[in-house]
């Protein structure tokens, strides 16, 4: 009996030998102490034996079985580890390798100019004012001292939705919608899209403004002049020459159109500036009285200055872009230069 019992030990622990797997490991421990298993139907056989055989039979059994458990512990074991260092090294990372970098975006050069228009004209007290895309005539026209028949209107070149509601064509209208708001003093500046039916290399239907209004007792001529040309020097440099020359608006009297010097051939004349020397960047003028009647303001009392440029023409000067359309299409190689 002890023999046949040390054989079946042989047996099993040679066949445990052969396993490479834990469900391998799994079936022989089944095999031989699972419920059918060999061992465990040798024990059964116990009772065949006499009294005085059988404490001795069973410590063979109890040894045979401990044997056995141990092997299939360290077998498993062994197993266990080769699996997981087979596992290590098919996930091994090599943390030498350079990383793969993410390309950054940039910030839009429409929204840098802007940026940086808001942040002079906040410096000098200007809050910023918002109003709608979608705006009625009159706020766009009417209110602005453009009434219904008047030929300003075909300049603008607007897009309708029915009778009264539009595209605003420019950022003036928010002048409107602020003082309506609030009694003077008023210091806003209002960047913004705007929308008009024309579209070239110089023209898109779709571009930037920025509106901007002062109005309070005793605002002159001069602090236009001299909030503009300072304005002018901290966006183009101190040195750029700027002049005013006299021009037409409906929502302002006396108006003035103001030009800096180009900044291509700094005054020489060349093909930007059509050889005068000179751009034009803004329209501003003192408001008209006729603003200060739609809005309810004393024209007695107060008086101020509106002023009103073109975000894609300052983008264009400051940063050399000739054509406006690369502006609006987006593409990368374009954009990653600001
Ligand atoms: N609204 C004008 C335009 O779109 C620009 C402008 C000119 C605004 C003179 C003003 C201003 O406030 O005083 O062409």
């Amino acid at each position: 009996m002890k023999d046949k019992l040390e054989a079946l030990l042989d047996q099993a622990l040679s066949e445990l030998a052969q396993a490479s797997t834990e469900e391998g490991v799994q079936e022989l421990r089944v095999k031989y102490l699972g419920k059918k298993g060999e061992l465990t139907s040798v024990m059964k056989g116990l009772g065949a034996f006499t009294p005085e055989e059988r404490p001795v039979i069973g410590q063979v059994v109890n040894t045979v079985k401990g044997k056995l458990e141990e092997a299939f512990e360290v077998r498993g074991g062994e197993i266990r580890e080769v699996v997981k260092s087979a596992r290590l090294s098919a996930e091994r990372i090599d943390v030498t390798l350079p990383g793969r970098r993410r390309s950054l975006g940039s910030k839009h050069p429409i929204t840098l100019v802007t940026e940086e228009i808001t942040s002079i004209f906040g410096a000098l007290g200007f809050a910023v004012a918002e109003g709608p895309e979608i705006e009625l005539d009159f706020y766009n026209f009417e209110a602005l001292n453009l009434p219904k028949d008047h030929p300003a209107r075909d300049m603008q070149d607007t897009f309708y939705f029915g009778e009264s509601v539009l595209l605003r064509t420019h950022t003036s209208p928010v002048q409107i919608r602020t003082m309506l708001k609030q009694p003077p003093p008023v210091r806003i500046i209002a960047p913004g899209t705007v929308y008009r039916c024309d579209s070239d290399a110089t023209h898109s239907p779709m571009f930037h403004q920025v509106e901007g209004l002062m109005v309070d007792k005793g605002i002159t001529f001069g602090d236009l002049k001299g909030i503009l040309t300072l304005f002018i020097s901290q966006l183009f440099g101190s040195d750029i020459g700027v002049r005013l020359r006299p021009s037409f608006f409906p929502f302002t009297e006396p108006s003035a159109e103001v030009d800096i010097a180009c900044v291509i051939c700094r005054g020489k004349g060349c093909r930007v500036c059509k050889e005068t020397g000179w751009l034009e960047i803004l329209g501003a003028g003192m408001v008209d009285p006729e603003v200060y009647r739609h809005v309810g303001y004393d024209s007695e009392l107060y008086t101020g200055f509106a002023f009103g440029m073109g975000i894609e023409r300052i983008a264009m000067l400051k940063y050399g872009i000739a054509d406006m359309r690369l502006l609006f299409e987006n593409d990368l190689r374009f954009l990653k230069q600001f």
